[in-house]
């Protein structure tokens, strides 16, 4: 059966009943939703075996993005994150480009670059030669460190050398990683060649340490909107696309905004990488060096007009795994692979970029239109709602009155439950 990622009126139903929809959605078993994501799905006892001094976990919402259709295949997407608006954001944005037929993603082989550092070396650029004529006997050697992974097809594929300076050399070895984010692998091959390519340079063995900017590894989206899906009770498709259009250029043109722009793609990224028990600092590292790599830094999607439509394109580095690390212990993390429906580190790349350029979407649109407060405001009304004790139906209702009357108070918010109650009261005993 295809997945669906639409679930019109998701946010009203309790979150039981999500859990069942979902549940029912992707084939994930409603138990293990429930075992898995209770009390953020990890106790101290397991936590205990992931790092050092464990005193506890620390638990964050983990939400699901909805109408995420890439490569015409629909995923129900986990994401973690502790930010309000994040979520539905990406949801909203998502369901625009749904209608005009999904994203568009690909993804590069699971390439990882491994480094040696070679220091003292007497003459750099003959050193690099000799290691680049010895190529084939340092990737057998690096692959006796791989056995596993070269049994499931991936392993060292090439050398490069690069000269740093007159006494020093930088070796790469690019592994293929295959369904693994490839950290631990790639750190064991640059160790096990490190001596032989000292050896060969006649220089001395510095630092053995993948490279987290891992642009052999990139994630390329695009996705193209009709004007019309852009439009906003105040601004017509047309202007919205125009405004969309500016705020891409503001970023092409300044840095400080760049970085906003980035971190609003990194808000849905992150969120999946989280999710689904990835290195998120590996994926923050990779993104902004490669935003940086021209000397500039720059945004990492872009927006142009193509005729009535708005056109996106997002590209950047994105290691990710669906096997090993995290995700061997976390429950949760399992639960986000099953309820995706991915096996593949590809695809999970694919996907988590286009929440990526979702959330771009959402953001640019917000920031060209209303700005980003109001969809703010409405979540923080319904904050203040709860604090004031509404339950149920009464949230959204009282949410709106306190937006409505620009009183995002507990005490409006009080002021709102009495409106309410008192109208069920005369509804109540008009009946009578
Ligand atoms: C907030 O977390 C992210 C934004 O600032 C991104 C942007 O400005 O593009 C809204």
């Amino acid at each position: 059966m295809a997945r669906t990622s639409r679930f019109p009126g998701f946010y009203k139903v309790t979150v039981h009943e999500r859990r069942s929809l979902v549940g029912d959605a992707t084939g994930a078993d409603p138990v293990e939703i429930e075992r898995s994501l209770d009390a953020g799905g990890l106790d101290a006892d397991t936590a205990d075996k992931f790092v050092e001094n464990v005193i506890g976990t620390y638990a964050l919402p983990y939400g699901v993005a909805l109408n995420v259709r890439v490569n015409g295949h629909d995923h129900v997407v986990p994401m973690v994150t502790e930010e309000p608006s994040v979520v539905a954001a990406a949801s909203n944005a998502a369901k625009i480009v749904r209608d005009a037929g999904g994203f568009t993603a690909e993804a590069d082989p699971p390439l990882m670059t491994a480094q040696v550092q070679l220091y003292g070396v007497a003459d750099a650029p003959a050193a690099a030669s000799r290691i680049d004529a010895r190529a084939g006997e340092i990737v057998k050697l690096a692959n006796t460190a791989l056995g596993g992974l070269v049994a499931r097809g991936g392993g060292a594929r090439e050398v490069e050398t690069r000269v740093l300076a007159d006494d020093v050399v930088v070796v790469h070895v690019i592994i293929d990683c295959q369904d693994a984010m490839g950290a631990n692998l790639v750190n064991g091959a640059a160790e096990a060649i490190a001596y032989l390519l000292a050896e060969i340079a006649g220089g001395r063995v510095g630092l053995r340490i993948l490279s987290n900017l891992c642009d052999k590894r990139c994630v390329r989206v695009s996705c193209q909107v009709p004007a019309d899906g852009l439009a906003t009770d105040a601004m017509s498709g047309d202007e919205v696309v125009d405004g969309i259009v500016n705020a891409s250029r503001f970023a092409e043109l300044d840095p400080y905004r760049a970085a906003t722009h980035n971190k609003g793609i990194m808000n849905g990224i992150d969120a999946v990488v989280i999710a689904t028990g990835n290195d998120w600092r590996a994926a923050e590292a990779g993104a902004h060096a490669f935003a940086a790599r021209t000397g500039r830094y720059r945004p990492l999607a872009v927006w142009r007009r193509d005729g009535d439509h708005l056109r996106g394109t997002l590209e950047l580095p994105l290691a990710l795994g669906t096997v090993g690390g995290t995700l061997r212990v976390h429950p949760a993390a399992r639960l986000s692979l099953r309820m995706l429906g991915v096996t593949d580190a590809q695809v999970l790349a694919t996907i988590a970029a286009s929440v990526g350029l979702a959330s771009n979407l959402a953001a640019v649109r917000a920031l060209a239109t209303d700005g980003i407060q109001r969809g703010h405001m409405g979540l923080h009304a319904r904050a203040v709602a709860l604090a004031a004790g509404a339950i149920g139906d009464q949230v959204e209702r009282v949410a709106s009155m306190i937006v409505e009357a620009r009183d995002i108070t507990v005490e409006g918010a009080r002021k709102a439950l009495s409106v309410l109650a008192a109208a069920v009261g005369e509804a109540a005993s008009a009946v009578d």
